[in-house]
This record gives structure tokens, sequence and C-alpha cells, in this order.
């Protein structure tokens, strides 16, 4: 896939979030398939550093003028929306925070970018829309009914898109529902890097490395095999091609879409504990506890839609796989936060 040379010159792709997580690994796939990259971030969760491709303006999306200008400035093609709040535990506590950052934001970056008539846009969805689905593996058309206000949020966000995508035909957009995202760069240069990790993957590694003394199992007495919940985790660079492979969607005329972006089957907390175990080769502590606040027992992607309509394809749909390269990137993160201290913000 290349967008180096799309009307003669590269796309020119403006990034909210670009210096986290998912965004970074996408920042840096579209600098490799030669695209014009801005990353929009307020590093707040972000890290310098993991800005691979192009340049980053430091701001915040409810800083209105300041988001516009860099909008102006850098007149994008295409804007992928990645920055927000993440953690569904922390959302039902602080619902407030989510709503402000995750829909209102949204709306303000909406706003300037209709207002620049920029037309097309790829939105960072989740699972979480789907609240306990009734069906599994669950399927873009299954009713949206979110169980807490982390997926309030984005289901929020996804219908302002397609109201906004009814009435303005020169406006097509893409929201991407992410299953569990894991594993890190194959080339082992960014990965998670949160300051309080949630995730059980990055838990899990970070028991083994020493940092936690133990890995807390969130309940098990779900419905499920084990007990215990089962998600479906997709390596991030594969994360990232979706996001490609839906801008190439855009970019070749097809429709405003929802994708899901999953493998189509899951592991339960337990298998997750048990590849970790066997990556690391490390023993770590493991303690039963209660259940966390909103997390749904299972959530498997129906995948076919994508797979069907883009030319996205698996790359990467191995667990033990996933979690070694999570593995080494927890191995080279000490030295990625030296770089950032050494950094000038
Ligand atoms: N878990 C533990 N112990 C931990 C951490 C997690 O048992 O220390 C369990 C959770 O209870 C859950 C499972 O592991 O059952 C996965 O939890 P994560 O926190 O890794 O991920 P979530 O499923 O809560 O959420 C993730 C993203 C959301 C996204 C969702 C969609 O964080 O943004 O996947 O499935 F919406």
């Amino acid at each position: 896939m290349s967008f180096s040379n799309i009307n003669g010159r590269p796309l020119r792709v403006f990034v909210t979030g670009g210096a986290g997580y998912i965004g970074s690994h996408v920042v840096k796939a579209l600098g490799e398939a030669g695209c014009e990259v801005l990353t929009y971030d307020n590093l707040s969760t972000g890290n310098r550093w993991a800005v691979l491709s192009g340049n980053l303006v430091v701001g915040d999306l409810a800083d209105r003028e300041r988001m516009r200008r860099a909008l102006k400035d850098f007149a994008p093609d295409a804007v992928m929306h990645f920055a927000a709040h993440i953690e569904v535990a922390e959302s039902v506590r602080d619902p407030l925070k989510y709503y402000r950052n995750n829909t209102a934001c949204a709306l303000n970056l909406l706003e300037a970018i209709h207002d620049q008539g920029v037309g097309l846009y790829i939105f960072s969805s989740t699972a979480a829309v789907y609240g306990i689905p009734s069906q599994m593996p669950v399927a873009e058309d299954a009713p949206l009914l979110p169980i807490n206000p982390y997926g309030a949020s984005k289901m929020m966000s996804e219908r302002l898109l397609a109201d906004l995508a009814l009435a303005d035909p020169s406006f097509r957009y893409v929201a991407l529902r992410y299953f569990n995202v894991a594993g890190a760069d194959v080339q082992g240069r960014i990965g998670q890097a949160y300051r309080n990790p949630t995730h059980l993957i990055t838990r899990a590694l970070k028991t083994a490395k020493g940092e936690f003394d133990r890995l807390q199992v969130f309940g098990d007495d779900y419905p499920t095999p084990d007990g215990t919940c089962i998600r479906d985790y997709i390596h991030v660079e594969d994360l990232a091609a979706a996001h490609l492979a839906a801008l190439e969607h855009l970019l070749e005329g097809g429709a405003s879409d929802v994708f899901n972006c999953g493998y189509g089957h899951g592991y339960s907390v337990r298998e997750v504990v048990a590849t970790a175990r066997k990556v690391t080769g490390i023993d770590f502590m493991v303690e039963d506890a209660p259940r966390r606040e909103g997390d749904p027992p299972e959530l498997v992607a129906d995948n076919s839609r994508i797979v069907a309509r883009t030319r996205w394809r698996p790359r990467y749909d191995d667990l033990e796989f996933i979690v070694q390269t999570a593995w080494r990137w927890e191995g080279a993160l000490p030295e990625a936060q030296q770089l950032k201290k050494a950094q000038l913000f």
C-alpha cells in the first residue's frame, strides 16, 4: 500500500493521539507508506519518542484555537482520530471525564475539519460499544448497548459521524471498532508505555519483570469455560494495517463504514496468563480477585466485513507472537524512558 503519490504528491494525514500506543504504530505505518504525517497530541499519555514519522504539535483537542491552527497550517487530506481516554474501570468512576474528552473533544475536532472541508476521516472506536452482545462473534450490525461510559462515549462519537456523513456527502468516514489491542512493533522500537498500565498482557509481563508482586485475575465466575473473561487480542501492527486499509477504502471512493478489528477468536484471562508464563519462562504470582466493574464476559469479533470490503488481512494472529513482541518491548522500555528524560519538552 503506497500513499506517496496521490494526485502528484504524498497524502497528508493529520493524526490526533499519534504519540500514544496505537496512534504511534499507525503514524509509523503511514510514514512507511509514503504519507506526510502531522501528529497532534497533548502528551498526557503519549511520548515524543514514539512519533517515528513526520512532525509533532503538542496540543490539546480542548484547545480549539491551537487545534484549528494546526489543521489549517497542515491542510490534511485525511484525519485519523486516536486521542481518547481508554480505561473501562476509570470511565465507570469518572464518566464525565470520558464524555468530555472522548465525545465533546471529538465534536470539536469534527467541527474544525468540517469547516476546513477535510472529507476523509478514520475514527478509533471500540468493541465496548456492543456491551454484552447476545451473539458471539459479534458483527457490526449488532445492537449498540454499551455497559460502561467508555463504550457509550465512543458510541456517541460514532453517531456524530454517521449523522454528519448523512448530511454532507463530501464527508466519508470509517469507524474501526477495536477489540483487545496488544503486542508491540515487531522491530521493538515502540510499544505500550502507559504510566499506569491496566491492560492484561502488559500487567502480566510487568509482573513477570517484578514491577508488580502479583497479577490479579478479575473474576472467575463468568459464564465462560474457565470462568474468566474472554477477549479477542489483536496485534497492534495488524490494527495499524487496518487503518491504512480503511484509508485506502475511502480513497478508492468507498462508502462510510464501520469495521470490527479483531481475529475472530478469543482467549480467557487464564489462557493469557499461561501464555505469558510460557513466553517469559517466569512463573509469576497470580491471585483471584473480584470482578472488575464494567467488564463483559466475552468479546470476540466477527471480522468478515473488513475482510470483504477492504484489502486488510491478519498477519500476526498468534497469541504467543503477540506476547513475545510485548515482552521484547518491555525489555526495551527502560531505554525509551531514558530517552524521554533526555528530550526537551
Ligand atoms: N484483567 C485481569 N487482570 C488485570 C487486567 C485485566 O484479570 O490485571 C482482565 C480484565 O478484567 C478483562 C481482561 O483481563 O477481563 C482484559 O482486560 P484489559 O484491561 O486488558 O482490556 P479490556 O477488555 O478491559 O479493554 C480493552 C481496551 C478497551 C476496549 C476493550 C474492547 O482497553 O479500550 O478492550 O474489548 F474497549
